[in-house]
């Protein structure tokens, strides 16, 4: 039995920001962005919500897979910008699409969530569990973002991506790969609310996100090519087997380094972080239907995936489609 992915859909906010229009309102250029990040645009919400967003990538990936709500018995969605702490996103998506036999819940793995969600999802259904499940990748990153950080600031992007798996006796998830290194966690952070009770004293000061990007940058360049190095052995495929590698888009540069690791042509890392700038736990969703509605993924073909940022964590798949 295997886990099988059998629709796919996405949601990007309707305002498109280019480099232009940020230099307009911060010291940065379109050159300097482009040059080091390969990004020239990105979606922002304006009155999109993450749940909004995660709700109609949803219906779009019900839709391509041709499943219904009531066939829906588990909804996990991966995110680091909920709209509230309780309810879940995913119980928003629940009750908005009717998926009333459902049981949902979010995960918090960074920009690898959707791929920590392909894992958790692919445990319940081998277990025999549950048959079908939704799962999701989505974020408002621009709410946790310091818009007077130029060095942040212009890396990401907002939307939503999910799709439909379900267990299958023939063709799905060959091999998966994933780890975390709590110790290196603050390269790359956002804090929560801080303490707030009679006992302390309370700071009023939003925090946002942060980055030491040359360490991230140097952690990805060596997990990432492990984790799909592992992955593709243990599904008994070589990297000349592999007919496109879907990777989570921070980054041109780290995935020009993978592909130059791995010696693999460029031509098979689809690119959508040059429209859409890094959007966390959705970029992999939303990479992975931008190539599905491309006609790009064929019956057969085996497909490399991978999702790696705050935790620090990351996680591969390699899949049959
Ligand atoms: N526009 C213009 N200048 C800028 C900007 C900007 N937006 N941001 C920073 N600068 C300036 C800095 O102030 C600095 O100026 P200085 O030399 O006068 O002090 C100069 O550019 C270089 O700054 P660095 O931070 O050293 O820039 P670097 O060359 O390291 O590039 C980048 C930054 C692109 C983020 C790089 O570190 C990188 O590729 N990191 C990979 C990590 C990444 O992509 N993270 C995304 C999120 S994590 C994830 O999803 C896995």
């Amino acid at each position: 039995m295997k886990t099988r992915i059998i629709g796919t859909g996405s949601y990007l906010p309707e305002n498109i920001v280019t480099n232009d229009d940020l230099s307009k309102i911060m010291d940065t250029s379109d050159e300097w962005i482009s040059s080091r990040t390969g990004i020239k645009e990105r979606h922002l919400v304006k009155d999109e919500t993450t749940a909004s967003m995660s709700i109609e990538a949803a219906r779009r990936a019900m839709e391509d897979a041709g499943v219904t709500a009531e066939e829906i018995d588990l909804i996990i969605l991966g995110t680091v910008s909920a709209d509230y702490i309780t309810p879940a996103c995913a119980c928003e998506v629940q009750a908005a699409i009717g998926a009333h036999r459902a049981v949902a819940f979010d995960i918090n793995a960074a920009c690898s969530g959707f791929m920590f969600a392909l894992n958790i999802a692919n445990a319940y259904l081998q277990a025999g569990i549950y048959k079908t499940a939704l799962i999701l990748g989505a974020e408002t990153l621009s709410k946790i973002m310091d818009w007077s950080d130029r060095s942040t600031c212009v890396l990401f992007g907002d939307g939503a991506g999910a799709a439909v798996v379900r267990a299958d006796d023939n063709v799905g998830l060959l091999a998966y790969d994933q780890g975390s290194d709590g110790a290196r966690g603050m390269v790359l952070a956002g804090q929560n609310r801080t303490n707030n009770n009679p006992l302390v004293e309370t700071s009023k000061e939003l925090q946002y996100v942060h980055m030491d990007g040359q360490e991230v940058y140097k952690f990805a360049v060596t997990a990432v090519p492990a984790s799909l190095q592992k992955v593709i052995a243990e599904a008994g495929l070589t990297v000349e087997d592999i007919d496109y590698f879907a990777l989570h888009q921070a980054n041109i540069r780290i995935i020009q380094s993978v592909a130059k690791r791995l010696k693999v042509s460029e031509d098979k890392f689809p690119i959508s972080l040059d429209h859409c700038g890094n959007i966390s736990a959705a970029s992999v969703p939303i990479l992975l239907d931008e190539m599905n509605k491309k006609g790009l993924l064929k019956p057969g073909m085996k497909i490399a995936m991978s999702g790696f940022g705050g935790g620090l964590t990351w996680a591969s798949a390699v899949l049959e489609w």
